[in-house]
């Protein structure tokens, strides 16, 4: 099979873990045969020194004509400091979502069962936990009309939705909840928000489409809470922008760590596949990052946007065999972890490696 992909590792710990990612899909071509051509291509703090603008337009061109993304991170200490800064590096990520109308994001919490004592939630609630979130990525409060009032003391966000943005990545929830244990939840905050009564009647009028798969509403704070009480309830969870924002970094927590949890956002055409976590500028540098994200973000690449099931699960398998010989980063090491088995980000993809070499 031949595909062509755009690397954009972006910033901070964005270039430390994609470069193992990418070495992935390098032993992957190279052990079943396909060719793999790679570009790269900047983004964000990157993009910013290089030329001013955090998503040039090459960066579109080149991504728009690939098969698949694999990105990294964008941020920068510099702006988070400074709030107010017009040209940022996540107008970047929000600018590509965008431009190749990526508009469903998923982000499956799959918990690799080495990695029980690794949660500060407690073993019997997390055991067997199998969540697919769909969060939608193109909508919302990050989207619609913001401003100042001149004395700039008053501010304001539009939560705004429209019924074939809501539609079209529903479609794609109850598709998938279909091939899982069919059962989905929307989440919403319908009793307070006009987008939310929105939200609801249009996932209420797909419902009767899947008269197979059982539907819940959950108002957001009550998700919120019941994600973290009783996760094995949930099998695909179907949630906006901002609320899936929040949601899936709470759900980072029942797989262990940020490091751990890899994203597909897919629209129409090309996918772009990236670790949930940013550019951790705390750990920038100093190769300790957990490169599995980047790794896990492969597999969902192998799978969704080329069809590869097998080498998908060879590389999920891979990291199930490296956890299982005891093998850590120090973000999913514990006291039991002996210090020889904390590893850093490049060492840990040449165990991933060795793995799928076997
Ligand atoms: P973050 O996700 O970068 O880090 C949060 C915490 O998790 C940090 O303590 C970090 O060290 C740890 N962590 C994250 N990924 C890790 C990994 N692979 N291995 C080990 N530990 C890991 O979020 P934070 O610190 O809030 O933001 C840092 C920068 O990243 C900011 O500039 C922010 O705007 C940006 N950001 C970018 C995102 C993206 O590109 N998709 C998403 C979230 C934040
Ligand atoms: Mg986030």
């Amino acid at each position: 099979m031949k595909k062509h992909i755009i690397v954009i590792a972006g910033d901070g710990i964005g270039q430390e873990v994609t470069a193992v990612g990418k070495q992935v899909l390098e032993l992957i071509a190279d052990k079943y045969n396909h060719e793999f051509t790679f570009d790269t291509a900047l983004i964000g703090h990157a993009a910013i020194e290089a030329t001013g603008n955090p998503l040039p337009d090459e960066t579109v061109t080149k991504s728009k004509a690939s098969d698949a993304i694999l990105f990294g991170a964008v941020g920068h200490p510099k702006y988070d400091n400074d709030p107010s800064a017009k040209v940022r590096p996540e107008q970047g990520l929000l600018g590509i979502r965008k431009a190749l109308g990526l508009y469903a994001n998923l982000r499956p919490i799959k918990l690799f069962d080495e990695l029980l004592s690794a949660s500060s939630i407690k073993a019997e609630i997390l055991q067997g936990a199998d969540i697919l979130f769909f969060r939608e990525l193109t909508g919302d409060v990050y989207f619609g009309e913001k401003g100042r009032s001149d004395d700039r003391n008053t501010a304001y966000d539009t939560m705004i939705y429209s019924r074939y943005e809501i539609e079209r990545i529903a479609v794609k929830a109850f598709d998938a909840a279909m091939t899982r244990r069919k059962k989905l939840c929307s989440v919403d905050k319908a009793n307070v928000l006009e987008s939310s009564r929105l939200w609801r009647e249009v996932v209420q009028e797909i419902a009767p489409r899947y008269p197979e798969v059982e539907v819940e509403h959950q108002f957001i704070d009550a998700a919120a809470m019941l994600l973290i009480k009783d996760p094995k309830r949930f099998d695909v969870v179907l949630t906006g922008n901002l609320f899936g924002d929040i949601l899936t970094d709470e759900a980072s927590q029942i797989a262990g760590s940020m490091g751990m949890l890899a994203s597909a956002s897919v629209g129409d055409t090309t996918g772009l596949y990236e670790p949930i976590h940013g550019s951790a500028h705390d750990i920038t540098g100093k190769g300790i990052a957990n490169p599995l994200a980047s790794v896990l973000s492969v597999a969902l690449m192998l799978d969704i946007s080329f069809g590869l099931k097998t080498e998908a699960e060879e590389v999920v398998s891979a990291v199930d065999a490296v956890l299982k010989a005891g093998f850590r980063t120090r973000d999913i090491a514990d006291k039991s972890t002996p210090s020889e088995n904390v590893l850093g980000t490049q060492q840990m993809g040449d165990e991933i490696l060795r793995q799928l070499k076997g």
